[in-house]
């Protein structure tokens, strides 16, 4: 399938979190799905030729002045939308219903009664169900010629439809895990509202990528930025099926990997993929343009800055390479700063790119999600110990080390990070875990060792749970489990005499502490 025949779903953010689950739920229903803000037009949208629409939820009050709305010949498409919360709102109101304030709102898990046999989207589904609400307004009327298909006790109309104007809503969150069936309600709008084939699979998406690749590389060369993760292992991957030994992966060795990884990485790629491999030793150059900065923001581009200046040096070992491989992914394309989303941290991969920069990017895998980026590494025969491995940011330790990143601190903070990890594995808790690594921060405290008065770093250990790093969840490692890392810290870390545990979940911390 070529990647304008693609069956794709928009997904309008209106601004809350909820857009990007949105999204993953419905390439989970096997459509592909794409994230738009609020002001694209219905020219972009005819561009775009979606076979559906999905506006999201979204914290404004559709009463409130500035309240985003939609262009409203978007409605005179034919295409089927679905409104989910504020999106449905938003539907009443713009097709000539109303919206009114309830006394309390409604929030959290509730129970809702089908009308009408549940219509299109609630077909199957029992009479009575609880879903997750999150809203104080509520739809009063609704539009001519639309059907009230379901209710709660706090609002009159929980669901609607009206399969002649093709408009769909809920007022739940039919994205979260605490609507039972709300995977089902979006695969009803999908299959029998948009008709969809949902043929958006591991191997269409290769399909469709690799033929992206060609199309844009042509007979030129192209070069990968190896980290050792799992993106740019992917990446590569993807860009070898596509071009094969066109491209040449180039590892860079920052000094602010983990323990042992630049062996490992050289290792693992000639041994398993047996890719063309250039591994460029660079750590003083970085630990050289990093001396005196404190800034996060400033290690970042810092960081970012001289990764692109070591690949341009690299560049001259490679004949001909125009293109530079990038890992990056949806979620950091979206985080970087979409026209509602602030921007929280500038990605290595995106934000932290010099404008001057000497090669034309090429992102491969820049639509998937994390999880997706996994299935397709597996597709295309990469082992578990590459796939399965915890994402590791592309400034490395520079962003676990608070304040000035030196030698010293980086081989301090190896040690300790490579015994987090291990005690997580001999726990067995290494799967269940999204990312555990060690933080060290830019204090000292005092202690006691054998009599001794110290004063020395303390150790922060971090360690969530999490489906895609859009939000986490502290872990709750066992507390033995916690004592041998603690131990261990103390005793074989030299010049660490304190180890604390991280219990913030995300948001509102980020899992990364810069
Ligand atoms: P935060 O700290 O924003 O991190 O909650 C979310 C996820 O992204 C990883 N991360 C990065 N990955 N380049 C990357 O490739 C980066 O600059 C970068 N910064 C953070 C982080 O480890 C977590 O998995």
């Amino acid at each position: 399938m070529t990647t304008s025949a693609r069956e794709t779903v928009l997904v309008v953010d209106f601004g809350a979190q909820y857009a990007q689950l949105i999204a993953r739920r419905v390439r989970e229903a096997h459509v592909f799905s794409e994230i738009v803000g609020p002001s694209i037009t219905s020219a972009e949208v005819v561009a775009k030729a979606p076979i559906g629409i999905i506006f999201s939820g979204g914290p404004a009050s559709v009463h409130v002045e500035g309240a985003p709305l939609i262009d409203p010949g978007i409605y005179d498409l034919g295409i089927p939308i679905l409104g989910i919360c504020y999106g449905a709102q938003l539907i009443s109101l713009q097709r000539g219903g109303e919206v009114g304030r309830t006394d309390r709102g409604e929030y959290g898990r509730t129970t809702m009664t089908l009308a009408d046999g549940g219509g299109i989207l609630l077909h199957g589904t029992p009479d009575e169900q609880p879903v997750w609400m999150s809203h104080f307004d509520a739809i009063v009327t609704l539009p001519d010629g639309v059907t009230c298909t379901a209710s709660t006790p706090d609002a009159p109309v929980a669901a609607f439809e009206d399969v002649e104007q093709k408009l769909y809503g809920v007022q739940f969150h039919p994205e979260v895990m605490h609507t039972p069936h709300g995977q089902h309600v979006l695969e009803q709008f999908l299959r029998e509202g948009c008709q969809a084939e949902a043929d958006w699979t591991m191997a269409s998406i290769i399909d469709t990528e690799v033929a992206k690749i060609r199309a844009q590389v042509g007979d030129r060369r192209a070069m990968c930025a190896l980290s050792g993760g799992v993106d740019s292992a992917v990446a590569a991957a993807m860009m070898h099926k596509a071009i094969g030994d066109r491209l040449t992966c180039v590892f860079v060795d920052t000094g602010l990997m983990r323990l042992n990884e630049g062996e490992q990485v050289v290792e693992t790629f000639d041994r398993h993929m047996g890719l063309e491999l250039i591994h460029v030793q660079a750590s003083d150059r970085f630990f050289a343009a990093l001396a005196g900065i404190t800034e996060p923001e400033a290690k970042r581009k810092a960081i970012g800055e001289l990764f692109i200046r070591v690949f341009e040096d690299a560049k001259t070992q490679v004949k001909n390479a125009d293109f530079l491989v990038q890992g990056t992914l949806y979620p950091d394309v979206i985080e970087s700063g979409s026209e509602h989303a602030a921007t929280i941290k500038s990605h290595h991969n995106v934000g932290g790119l010099p404008e001057d920069i000497d090669f034309e990017i090429i992102e491969p895998l820049r639509s998937l999600f994390k999880d997706e980026v996994r299935m397709v590494g597996s597709q295309l025969g990469l082992p578990d110990e590459i796939v399965q491995r915890q994402p590791f940011p592309g400034p490395g330790l520079g962003v676990r080390i608070i304040g000035e990143v030196t030698p010293d601190k980086v081989a301090t903070l190896q040690w300790a990070d490579a015994i987090v990890r291990e005690e997580l594995r001999v726990a067995g808790l290494e799967r269940t875990i999204w990312q555990s690594f060690a933080v060290l921060p830019d204090i000292r405290s005092v202690g006691v060792m054998g009599d001794e008065r110290t004063y020395g770093w303390p150790i922060i250990i971090r360690a969530v749970t999490s489906e895609d790093a859009m939000t986490a969840d502290w872990a709750r490692i066992p507390h033995d489990v916690l004592e041998a890392m603690s131990s261990r810290i103390i005793n074989e870390v030299s010049g660490v005499n304190r180890v604390a545990y991280d219990i913030t979940s995300k948001p509102p911390g980020t899992i990364e502490w810069e």
